[in-house]
Parts: structure tokens; sequence; C-alpha cells
């Protein structure tokens, strides 16, 4: 039997899993709770129902931060667990991995490990570098092109990548995603409305205001706890506010565009301003981003049509396809002999 070959995009919120022999993909929240310290209570999704509202004898946990991974033990308890699942994870298999570019080569390595040395153990193990795993989820021609941006807004994170000639010409990995934008909405509601929301609730909030409007007089009764009386209560958090809240982490998006723009080179900046800029990752989504881009840039943008899977989307491409699979390299290559 043929063995079977897994994409794998591991976000710091979410996993994305292509499974060559299903020829699906899917995806379940990267999280982990764990019931007194030791045994796992629950994983992916359902573990994520758990967040903000579990007992204290229960830790939910996300095992990655800022696009790596940050407990490595919780994250092979997550596998295993999401094994259990029937997510099925054939041994012998192999893996293709979309990893950051702008990260340690002992935080790549992390990845690889976990494949390798798990539950997973897996036969061959394959990288493919986030941005050009993107770029063929877009369906855009790597080989070839003279010049891609691709900006990758996730969870915890924003990679920028520029593409030329089936190579990453720079790559900067930021800490600010849907997280820094969540985190950012909470504390000014806090220092505002003395009422205290969670990271679940700021989520709803961000994802139903987004970045432009029509109406701006909207408003969203939202629970949480005031801070005054320590009583649980409902209030209306105004759509302004939101914005308020998420104005800086955006400029801060902005700011690295256009510095990664100063320091490409002009042959290939040039072709970046021909073919645009291309969103991709869960925070693409975001009501009204693409537009503020194109504002605050002036260079045309345009948002992955599933932004969220568009890099495992692109890993699919990768393992089908003969030609694009020299866009993957091995870490078993002579260069990594010397970590293991
Ligand atoms: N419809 C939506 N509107 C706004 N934001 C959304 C929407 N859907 C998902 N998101 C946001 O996208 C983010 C997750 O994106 P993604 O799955 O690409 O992240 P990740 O790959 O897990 O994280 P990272 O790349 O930083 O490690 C979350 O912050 C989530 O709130
Ligand atoms: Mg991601």
């Amino acid at each position: 039997m043929a063995r079977n070959v897994y994409g794998l995009d591991l976000g710091s919120y979410e996993i994305k899993v292509y499974d060559k022999k299903k020829d699906t993909i899917w995806k379940e929240k990267n999280v982990i709770a764990i019931a007194n310290k030791k045994e796992v209570f629950a994983v992916g999704d359902e573990a994520y129902e758990m967040f903000e509202k579990a007992p204290a004898n229960i830790q939910v946990v996300f095992p990655m931060k800022d696009g790596v991974i940050s407990r490595f033990n919780d994250m092979q308890y997550l596998l295993q667990g999401l094994l259990k699942k029937d997510r099925g994870f054939a041994r012998g298999a192999e893996y293709v991995i979309a990893v950051p570019t702008d990260v340690t080569e002992v935080e790549k390595k992390a990845f690889f490990d976990l494949v390798i040395h798990s539950t997973a153990r897996a036969k061959e193990v394959n990288i493919v570098e986030r941005g050009i795993a993107d770029a063929v989820g877009l369906n855009l021609d790597v080989q070839n092109t003279k010049g891609l941006f691709i900006v990758n807004l996730g969870g915890d994170t924003t990679e920028l990548s520029i593409l030329a000639g089936g190579g990453i010409v720079l790559n900067r990995l930021i800490k600010v995603g849907g997280a820094t934008f969540d985190n950012a909405v909470a504390q000014l509601v806090r220092y505002n409305h003395d009422f205290l929301i969670g990271k679940v609730t700021s989520e709803i909030l961000r994802k139903r205001f987004g970045v432009f409007s029509e109406d701006n007089s909207a408003s969203l009764t939202v629970a949480g706890r005031d801070l005054i009386t320590g009583v649980p209560q409902q209030r209306e958090i105004s759509i302004s506010l939101v914005r308020a809240a998420i104005k800086d982490p955006l400029e801060e998006c902005i700011h690295c565009i256009h510095s990664l723009l100063d320091r490409t080179p002009p042959e290939v900046r040039k072709a970046v301003y021909r073919n645009g800029i291309f969103l991709t990752g869960g925070l693409a989504n975001l009501p009204g981003l693409e537009v503020y881009m194109e504002e605050m840039t002036g260079i045309r943008v345009r948002t992955a049509i599933d932004p969220d899977i568009c890099a495992v989307t692109g890993l699919k491409q990768i393992i089908q396809s003969k030609e694009l699979r020299k866009l993957a390299y091995s870490m078993l290559d002579e260069n990594y002999r010397w970590m293991r």
C-alpha cells in the first residue's frame, strides 16, 4: 500500500492538515485542555470550547506562541489526541510542513522533531517556506515570478514575504496577529468602561466591526464583568471604541509593509507594484482590511478566497505535483546533519 502524505500548516490559532489519501483538508483549534496538570482532557475544537470557561483544575493551553512551538510536549499530546479523535495520522507517512522563514534553525527543527520523533513516526519530512506555500495556494507562478508580496495575517503573527524566481527574497515575522487586536480591544474596553471582557468576546467584536464599514453608529451588547462591583453584566460596546483599539496594530502592519518594500531590490519592487499585494491567513477575513491596506500602501491588494487555508492548499498542490515538489526541501539534507 502506498504510504500516505500529509501537509501540515501549524498555526498558533489553528492547525490545518491536508490528507492525501482522503484528499481532504481539515482544521482544528491548536488548543489542549489538561486536567489536574497531567491528564489530557480535550484537544482541538473541543478544548477551545472550554477556553475562559474551564474550572480551576483544567488548564487550557495553546502549545504554540508567535508562530513557533513553545510547549513541545503539549504539542505532541495534542497531535496524539487528534489521532485518537479519528483524524488518523497513519504511521510511517510522509509529511510536508509549512514553516515560517524568519525564525531560528532550532525553532524550525522543532516542527521536524514533532512528527519524526512522536506518535506520528514520520518516514520522511519535507519543509516548505510558508510564503511559498501561500503563493502556490494563490495559484501564482512561483517559479517564474519577478516579484510577489504575500502578507499572511494569522492568530499571533503576520508573516511578510517577498518572492522572486522560485525563492524568498525577503521575509519578516512580526508579532502582530488576531490576538494582538483582541488584547487591544479588551484593554480599551477595560480602560473606558471599567468592564472586563474575555478574548473570545473581543474576537467577536473585532470580527463584527472590522476596519471599515458604512454604519459608524453600530454597537454590540456583550457580556463581561464590572470591575467596580465585580458583578457579571452586559454592556454595549461601540464600533468606534473597537476601531480606536485596533488602530495601532494595523498601523504597525502597514509600517512593516513599507519598510520591507524599502529594502526590496528595485527590479523586484517594480514587479511587486505591478502584481500587487496578496493577503492570506485567517485575519485577512477582517471586514474592510483589503480596502484599508490598499489606501495605506497605494498598491493593489487582493485577498485569497479562503485565506486561512491558503498555505495548506498550497501544500496540497505541492504534494500532488512533481514539478512543484522542487519547492520542498528535506531537513535530512547535508546542512542539517549536525543537528541530529
Ligand atoms: N471571518 C473572520 N474575520 C476576522 N478575523 C478572522 C475571521 N476568521 C478568522 N479570523 C482570525 O484569524 C486568526 C487566525 O488565523 P490563522 O488560522 O491564519 O492563524 P494561525 O495560522 O493559527 O496563526 P499564526 O500564523 O500566527 O501562527 C484569528 O485571530 C481569527 O480571529
Ligand atoms: Mg499561520
